[in-house]
């Protein structure tokens, strides 16, 4: 969306105090009642604009509401979200970014839907987007990796979700392997990472991210109300929409710029930090055997690590484990 109101949104928000109609109207090109007029536009939208005279214009707080020009109002990014689209409704925010990656549009680039109509979970299953309840969101990467380091970055992404919800607020989750997000061991999130690569080179992700913000304990279908939960109900606290996609996008920029300078050592420490049941033993099984092990941690190509009674060290990419809640397991593929 390159508008003028966006373009006008973005220079009130590189300035630190004032910037006066007469600068405005000579960057943007449009005349100086033009300018006013896209003020009082953005009055109605919400945002709240203080003019002094002799100073000129300044943006006091936006208005708690998801649309592009808010969520990109105070986003604190270099290269994340500078491209970023919104819609009412979509298919699947995976399905959009996918045609934009194919018509070139740049790493970084995000797009975020109200609601999705045919959310896509992990192995073809459905993902659960109703309006307004929660982040429903695709990233395009178009990262220097190799298709076998991929993984990492949905494991970075498991990271930075943690991250964002631990500090705002007093709950602790959990990423269980390889990338839904517990709390009290109820999934509140997940992610879906697509690519397209060539045999030593990727061409694109997609990384989706949905987390299931706001819903009430009755919006969750019966169903799946013993494995399935929201931030609200968890936190007990209604959360903005809008700040929490900036905080992911922020922290997310930040932990992917150190990934690719560092590598994937910082994004393992912290991984285990949050990992569900990570030290303790469990049950595994695959068509051919069943063992208990302890699980130690995730390996670079994103497996997870678990070691029998006997010291034995195995690298697990797909195998049922029973993690022990509620008798509840989980085939990982
Ligand atoms: C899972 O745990 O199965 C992954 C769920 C991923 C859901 C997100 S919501 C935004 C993006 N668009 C989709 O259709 N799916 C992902």
């Amino acid at each position: 969306m390159e508008s003028t109101r966006k373009q006008l949104i973005e220079l009130l928000d590189s300035q630190q105090g004032y910037i006066s109609g007469q600068d405005l109207s000579k960057r943007l090109n449009i005349s100086r009642t033009a300018v006013w007029k896209h003020m009082k536009e953005l009055e109605k939208d919400g945002y709240e604009i203080e003019a002094v005279q002799r100073k000129g214009y300044r943006i006091v707080s936006s208005p708690n509401k998801v649309s592009e020009n808010t969520l990109q109002w105070g986003l604190n990014t270099d290269w994340l979200g500078h491209n970023l689209q919104h819609f009412k409704e979509v298919t699947s925010t995976q399905e959009v970014v996918h045609q934009l990656a194919k018509q070139g549009k740049p790493h970084g680039t995000v797009v975020i839907a109200d609601k999705q109509v045919q959310g896509k979970g992990r192995m073809s299953r459905n993902w659960d987007s109703p309006k307004g309840k929660g982040i429903w969101m695709s990233i395009l990467l178009r990262p220097e990796l190799l298709p076998y380091q991929a993984p990492q970055l949905t494991l970075l992404a498991a990271t930075v979700l943690a991250e964002v919800i631990a500090e705002q607020s007093s709950i602790m989750p959990q990423i269980k392997w390889p990338n839904d997000l517990l709390i009290n061991h109820k999934k509140v999130s997940g992610i879906l990472t697509e690519m397209q690569a060539e045999q030593d080179q990727i061409q694109y992700v997609v990384l989706g991210i949905g987390i299931n913000v706001n819903q009430t304990e009755s919006d969750i279908p019966e169903e799946l109300q013993h494995k399935a939960s929201s931030l609200q109900v968890e936190s007990q606290q209604h959360w903005s929409i809008q700040d929490t996609i900036q905080r992911i996008l922020q922290q997310f920029e930040r932990t992917y710029d150190q990934f690719m300078t560092d590598g994937f050592k910082a994004v393992k420490l912290k991984w285990e930090q949050f990992g569900y049941r990570i030290g303790e033993e469990v049950t595994i099984s695959t068509m051919k055997k069943s063992w208990q092990a302890r699980l130690v941690g995730i390996e670079p190509d994103g497996a997870l690590l678990a070691r029998d009674e006997k010291g034995k060290e195995e690298k697990l990419y797909s195998a049922e484990i029973h993690w022990g809640e509620d008798g509840y397991h989980a085939k990982q593929k």
